[in-house]
């Protein structure tokens, strides 16, 4: 379908869950956030269901992320479930890698196409620092087993502080070099602000082409990051809020102040 600006609107994003086991900096304060009610997630058919009824409307492309979408139970029971539906062509997930290693080859075998992993540095240290707390060795095994299992291309999102020159953006873009990785500098953003640029190397942020619509864990379709639109699949009926989602999508992104990158999987 396209949109008001002619916009081929074909590509879903899906954040199955809105719990994380890292802490990054810049997506959540430490203490965590208030998580949504157990009834208010999703269920695995109702996300199906979703996703089933935007590829009738034209997604071709459908991403899963979260929070982080490997602590939700039997993701990979899902994966299989969104694999099955005709249609989709492009089929990923985005991960902060932890748990990836343990389930790379059991989500390649469920008919995930492949992945992208988010990583900002290569220091131990630093990475510990920015995540609060988690062991970047974790998501070294994660990228080498999403390799492993044919999760190509495997993609790595780093958010850089000011440029993709500054020294840990740089040993990442060399580290992708090596190890046969694409790598992508996403600027740190504030959805309250609405200060947000084009992702380097990627699509994101690019508003005159944006081809996104996103469904967060309750059930809302949210037409643009950068705004606080939300139609409910859940009162309005899915078909009815995607077709709404479309009708309003903005322009251009402007502030958001009403969700945030854990919940609406950035
Ligand atoms: N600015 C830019 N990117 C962010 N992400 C999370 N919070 C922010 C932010 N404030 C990114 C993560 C991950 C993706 C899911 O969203 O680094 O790559
Ligand atoms: Fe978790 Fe990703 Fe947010 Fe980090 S950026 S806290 S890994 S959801």
């Amino acid at each position: 379908m396209y949109d008001r600006y002619n916009r081929k609107i074909n590509y879903l994003r899906v954040s199955i869950t809105d719990r994380c086991n890292l802490r990054c900096t810049y997506c959540m304060p430490a203490e965590g956030v208030k998580l949504l009610d157990h009834k208010d997630i999703l269920s695995f058919e109702e996300i199906t269901e979703v996703i089933t009824e935007a590829v009738d409307l034209g997604t071709t492309k459908v991403r899963i992320t979260g929070g982080e979408p490997l602590v939700r139970k039997g993701v990979t029971m899902l994966v299989k479930k969104i694999a099955t539906i005709e249609g989709i062509t492009d089929f990923g997930l985005t991960t902060n890698g932890i748990l990836l290693a343990r389930y790379a080859s059991d989500l390649a075998n469920a008919g995930l196409h492949r992945i992208n992993v988010s990583l900002d540095t290569l220091d131990p240290e630093k990475f510990r620092t920015i995540t609060r707390g988690g062991d970047i060795r974790q998501v070294f095994e994660g990228i080498a087993a999403a390799k492993k299992a044919g999760l190509t291309p495997v993609k790595i999102n780093c958010v850089v502080r000011n440029s993709s020159d500054e020294p840990d953006a740089k040993a990442v873009r060399e580290f992708c070099l090596q190890q046969g990785l694409e790598a992508r500098f996403i600027h740190e953003m504030s959805l309250a602000s609405g200060h947000f640029t084009i992702v380097e190397n990627g699509h994101g942020g690019d508003c005159g082409s944006c081809n996104r619509l996103r469904l967060t864990a309750s059930g809302m379709i949210r037409p643009c990051l950068f705004n606080d639109l939300q139609f409910s699949t859940r009162e309005l009926g899915i078909r009815e809020a995607l077709l709404q989602a479309i009708e309003h999508k903005p322009e251009k992104g402007s502030v958001n102040l009403t969700g945030g990158f854990h919940n609406i999987g950035g």
